[in-house]
């Protein structure tokens, strides 16, 4: 008997959304269609590719691996590729990170990490210390732990009664300010929250986790450098793990290796994907220091990290990893980085004043235009006016309700990056009220 089976497509309202539209090739900063037009990926196809489509050096590092080792679990094994990753990550991770756990994503990077704190706590005799602390507007991504160090939103409502607690605190959203300071003025009066929680809780709190810098699905909010340097002293200070989720920041699209190199700030743990592999494959990894790897050896069982996923370390991922990463030496990935945030800050200067906008905000290679709007959020009725008029325009945008931001690959040339600006200026007064 036959049946009918269907592609469920991710963040998709069939109902309401238009119908996938179907790529037969991507190159560049290019995908194109099956009715031959051709879309400028100006989001790095969910902020995950680096340098380019279809890269030379990447495919054929893909290929070589394939025909050598496919995959094989990591669990008792070990294999070139996964060793050659460990030893150019070695070269760019902040001092102090020593051991790396992979994974698969973004999201299980997160797992890891928040699973790797609790155990911690309890391997080293606190096991009263098991509360994660997260800031609002988080987005960790969408397994369940994820999802519980993410803010409240319409993505995890419905999921409510599964999530565990957290204690939230302020993010140091300035044009929103939670506290209603002005940041020319301000002593970074948001972290009051985190201070007192820390302070008096302490010997509850396993630790606390940010998109450093960053914060990206929550509306591509910047933070203050400061704000991130005095996470980091608070939880010296008191005890408590950083998790850095460097899964969107990580490899250069801050303008550095890391958000984290750009504050001078070492977490305790970090987390990556997305562009790992040059966003090619899917791969996640969590590092972190010694003296937490420190707490999972020992002739006790029980203090194993019992955790593992069948494609962990996959050879042909690391490969593409390794391949990516040695584009960073052998192209000029930063300069074009700084070409990008250049052309960034010119565009977003000249339409600041625009009476549709309420702010504009940037930090390397991510610009984002915060339009004013009666419904502000994900389910702003701007979205699907947006998305429909930068398609036809010929440019892949997905803002996040009223907050539209560019997020490209690297090697999009500035005239292309113009055209990307010119087509959100055109949509700020064709769109926007
Ligand atoms: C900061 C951050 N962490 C984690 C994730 C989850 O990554 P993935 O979608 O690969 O599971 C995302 C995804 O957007 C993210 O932006």
């Amino acid at each position: 008997m036959s049946h009918n089976l269907q592609i469920w497509h991710p963040f998709t309202q069939e109902a309401l959304d238009p119908a996938p539209i179907r790529i037969t090739r991507a190159e560049g900063v290019y995908l194109y269609t099956d009715d031959r037009r051709r879309l400028i990926d100006a989001i790095s196809s969910w902020w995950v590719n680096l340098h380019g489509h279809g890269h030379p050096s990447i495919v054929a590092a893909i290929a070589k691996q394939a025909a050598k080792v496919d995959h094989i679990l990591l669990a008792g094994f070990t294999h070139e590729p996964v060793e050659g990753l460990r030893a150019a990550l070695q070269k760019i991770l902040p001092a102090g990170l020593s051991h790396i756990f992979f994974s698969d994503d973004g999201s299980t990077a997160v797992e890891v990490a928040l699973k790797m704190a609790v155990q911690y706590w309890q391997n080293v005799g606190q096991p009263g210390k098991r509360s994660i602390v997260a800031l609002e507007h988080a987005y960790h991504g969408d397994t369940v732990g994820a999802m519980s160090a993410g803010d409240d939103s319409d993505f995890t409502s419905p999921f409510r009664s599964l999530l565990f607690p957290v204690h939230r605190v302020h993010s140091a959203y300035c044009y929103r300010c939670p506290v209603g300071k002005m940041r020319a003025t301000c002593d970074i009066d948001c972290l009051a929250k985190l201070k007192s929680l820390l302070a008096e809780r302490q010997s509850e709190m396993a630790a606390v986790i940010v998109e450093p810098l960053l914060q990206g699905v929550g509306g591509m909010i910047v933070h203050p450098i400061e704000f991130l340097q005095r996470i980091r002293r608070l939880c010296s200070d008191h005890q408590v793990l950083l998790i850095a989720d460097e899964v969107l920041t990580g490899f250069g699209r801050c303008g550095k290796m890391f958000a984290c190199e750009i504050a001078g700030v070492a977490p305790d743990l970090m987390c990556l994907s997305k562009g790992l592999t040059g966003g090619v494959l899917p791969m996640g990894a969590t590092v972190c220091t010694s003296d937490i790897h420190k707490a999972f050896v020992g002739r006790d069982h029980s203090h194993t990290f019992y955790h593992g996923h069948s494609y962990t370390g996959n050879p042909i991922a690391a490969a593409a990893a390794a391949a990516s990463l040695k584009i960073f030496e052998s192209e000029p990935v930063f300069e074009r980085i700084a070409a990008i945030s250049r052309i960034h800050c010119q565009r977003l200067a000249a339409i600041r004043e625009h009476p549709a906008v309420g702010e504009v905000r940037s930090i390397g290679t991510m610009a984002a235009i915060e339009l004013k709007a009666d419904d502000p959020g994900y389910a702003s009725k701007l979205r699907p006016k947006l998305y429909k008029f930068f398609i036809e325009a010929g440019v892949l945008l997905r803002p996040l309700g009223n907050i539209v931001y560019v997020l490209p690959p690297y090697v999009i040339s500035p005239d292309e990056l113009n055209y990307v600006h010119d087509r959100i200026a055109e949509a700020l007064d064709r769109c926007a009220q």
